[in-house]
């Protein structure tokens, strides 16, 4: 089925210009870009994107990395978009992410992972919402 998918690249891949190289992998592997824009979010617009992560103990920690420079937000769609982008970032912590996925590529640590992308169907939705409205 043709989803939709949210993909954030995180301030640490935006400020080592990786911007190009993983938006490259996204239409490499038939992401199509639907929506796209780069924003400096406020504290508080972080900590509401990531409420379900409330009372997580590295809530913090993220709220503050996810506001400290501009991110780059974007909708995408392919066939089994959610769990297909999931497989191509790989897991949260670089060090277990498999090899040849952008998080193995190019993360930093566990904080600094460079994307985010929605977890399920729902999320994806209410995420898409969130960044663009629709
Ligand atoms: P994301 O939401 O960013 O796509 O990441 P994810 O689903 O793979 O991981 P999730 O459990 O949703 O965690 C969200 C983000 O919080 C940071 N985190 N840090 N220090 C830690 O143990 C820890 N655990 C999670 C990561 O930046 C993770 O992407
Ligand atoms: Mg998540």
């Amino acid at each position: 089925m043709i989803e939709r998918t949210l993909l954030m690249i995180k301030p640490d891949a935006v400020q080592r210009n990786l911007i190009g190289k993983i938006t490259d992998r996204l239409e490499t592997a038939g992401f199509k870009v639907v929506e796209l824009k780069m924003v400096h979010l406020k504290a508080a617009v972080a900590r509401e994107f990531y409420k379900v992560h409330e009372g997580r103990p590295f809530l913090d920690e993220l709220v503050e990395f996810m506001s400290s420079s501009p991110i780059v937000a974007m909708a995408l769609e392919r066939e089994n978009a959610v769990a297909a982008l999931r497989e191509l970032i790989g897991a949260t912590d670089p060090k277990k992410a498999a090899v040849g996925t952008i998080r193995q590529n190019f993360a930093i640590d566990v904080g600094k992972n460079s994307v985010h992308a929605s977890d399920s169907v729902e999320n994806a939705a209410v995420e898409i919402k969130f960044h663009f409205g629709s």
